[in-house]
C-alpha cells in the first residue's frame, strides 16, 4: 500500500521542521511573559520584537503596524469590526465585500449589518471569480466604512486585482482590507505596491503553526480594539502573546520569502501537469477559477453528475487527501457559496474538487492522483445515477 498523499495545502500545511526548531526554545527555556520586566520576560519580548521586525520587513511596513492575533479568523473579524465600530461614530455604516470572501469576512459583515443596521454591498464576481475594480469604484459612497477583497481565493485560487482596488480606495479616501492568507505563502505582499490599510495573515497556511496570525493595521487607520485588557499590541489587541507561535509565524514567512521562486516553479510545474491531465482524462471536467491569474499550487474543478461528498471519501480510500472547497465547510452538503457567486448552478457546484499542492509533493504523486481520480469520478457517477 502506497503512503497517503496530502493534497489539501489550502486547508492547512504541515509544520516545517525549521519552523519547529525556531519555536522550540519558547515552549520551555524562554518561557517568560513578554510583558514582564525581568530577564525572562525581556528575552521573550526580544523574540517577539524580532519576529515583528521580520514580518514588517517582508511586507514593507513598520513593525508597530503588525498586530499578532490568534489567526486570520480573528484578524478578519478585527479588521471589519474594529474599523466599523470606530467609524460608525462618524455616521459611516456602509461595508463593501466581495461575494467570494472567506466566511470570516462575510459573516462579520453580515453580523454588523444585523446588529448595527450597517449597509452591506456584496460585489459580484465573474465566472472566474474575479472582482472588477470598476465595480468597487461604483460601490463607494460618502458613508463607506471599509472595502474588503481577498488577495487570493481559498476555494478556486483566483488572484484578485488588489493593487488596483487598493488604489481606487486610497484615491477615494476609503479604507481597504485584504485577506492575504492564501497569497502569503506564494507571493510577495509588497504593501508599497498594494497600499491596503489592513492585511490579514495566518501561520498554518505557510508551513507555520496553527493558532497564530497577524493583522497589519497601517498607521492612522481608525480602529476600535475588540479585545481590551492588559494593553498589549499597542493597545489594539489585549492578551498575553503566543510567543512560540509568533516566532513560528515570522520564520514561516521568512522561509516562504527565501524559497519563493523555487517553490513557485515547482508548484506551477505540478499544477499545470495536473490540470492538463485531468482535463484530458475527464473530458467534461471544468477548471474553476481563473486560467492564469491563479495561485501556483491551486487546481480546482467541477465534475457534472458527481457529488463531492461521495468523491472525497473515494479518493481518501485510495490515499489522496483533497477537499471540495473551503475546509470550514466540511460535512456540509450545501454547494459552495463561492461557486454560486461565480454563476455555477447548485448541481454542478456540488461536484467541486479542490486540489492544493505543497512544496513537498512530487510529479509521481500527481500522476498517481490523476489515475485514482479518473476511477473515483466514474464510481461517484454510478452512485449518483
Ligand atoms: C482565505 C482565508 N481566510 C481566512 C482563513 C482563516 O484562517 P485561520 O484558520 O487562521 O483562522 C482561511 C483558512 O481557512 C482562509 O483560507
Amino acid at each position: 500500500m502506497r503512503d497517503p498523499v496530502y493534497l489539501d495545502h489550502a486547508a492547512t500545511t504541515p509544520l516545517d521542521p525549521r519552523v519547529r526548531q525556531a519555536m522550540a526554545p519558547f515552549w520551555q527555556e524562554t518561557f517568560g511573559n513578554p510583558s514582564s520586566l525581568h530577564r525572562y520576560g525581556q528575552e521573550a519580548e526580544a523574540a517577539v520584537e524580532s519576529a515583528r521586525a521580520t514580518i514588517a520587513r517582508l511586507l514593507g511596513c513598520q513593525p508597530h503596524e503588525v498586530i499578532f492575533t490568534s489567526g486570520a479568523t480573528e484578524a478578519n473579524n478585527a479588521a471589519l469590526k474594529g474599523v466599523f465600530l470606530e467609524l460608525m461614530r462618524r455616521e459611516k455604516k456602509h461595508l463593501v465585500v466581495s461575494g467570494v470572501e472567506h466566511p470570516s469576512v462575510l459573516e462579520p459583515a453580515r453580523q454588523l449589518a444585523l446588529l448595527f443596521d450597517a449597509e452591506l454591498t456584496i460585489l459580484p464576481v465573474d465566472r472566474h471569480g474575479l472582482v472588477d475594480p470598476e465595480d468597487v469604484r461604483k460601490a463607494l459612497r460618502d458613508d463607506t466604512t471599509l472595502v474588503s477583497v481577498m488577495w487570493a481565493n481559498n476555494e478556486v485560487g483566483t488572484i484578485q486585482p488588489v493593487r488596483q482596488i487598493a488604489r481606487i480606495c486610497r484615491e477615494a479616501g476609503v479604507l481597504f482590507h485584504t485577506d492575504a492568507v492564501q497569497a502569503a505563502p506564494h507571493m510577495p505582499l509588497a504593501l508599497n505596491r498594494v497600499p491596503a490599510h489592513l492585511v490579514s495573515l495566518s501561520g498554518h497556511k505557510m508551513y507555520g503553526p496553527k493558532g497564530i496570525g497577524a493583522l497589519v493595521v497601517r498607521t492612522g487607520t481608525p480602529f476600535e480594539p475588540l479585545l481590551r485588557g492588559g494593553g498589549q499590541e499597542y493597545g489594539l489587541r489585549a492578551g498575553t502573546l503566543n510567543v512560540p507561535g509568533i516566532v513560528g509565524l515570522a520564520r514561516a514567512l521568512e522561509l516562504a520569502h527565501e524559497e519563493r521562486e523555487a517553490r513557485w516553479d515547482h508548484l506551477v510545474t505540478l499544477r499545470d501537469h495536473l490540470i492538463r491531465r485531468v482535463l484530458e482524462r475527464i473530458p467534461d471536467a471544468e477548471l474553476t477559477g481563473h486560467p492564469s491569474l491563479r495561485l501556483p499550487n491551486h487546481a480546482s474543478f467541477v465534475f457534472p453528475q458527481v457529488n463531492a461528498q461521495v468523491l472525497l471519501p473515494l479518493l481518501d480510500l485510495e490515499g489522496f487527501a483533497c477537499s471540495s472547497g473551503s475546509a470550514c465547510k466540511v460535512g456540509a452538503a450545501e454547494p459552495s457559496p463561492v461557486l454560486l457567486a461565480m454563476g455555477y448552478p447548485p448541481d454542478l457546484a456540488r461536484g467541486a474538487l479542490r486540489v492544493t499542492l505543497g512544496k513537498d509533493n512530487t510529479l509521481e504523486q500527481v500522476e498517481a492522483f490523476v489515475e485514482a481520480l479518473v476511477l473515483a469520478v466514474a464510481k461517484a457517477r454510478k452512485v449518483s445515477a
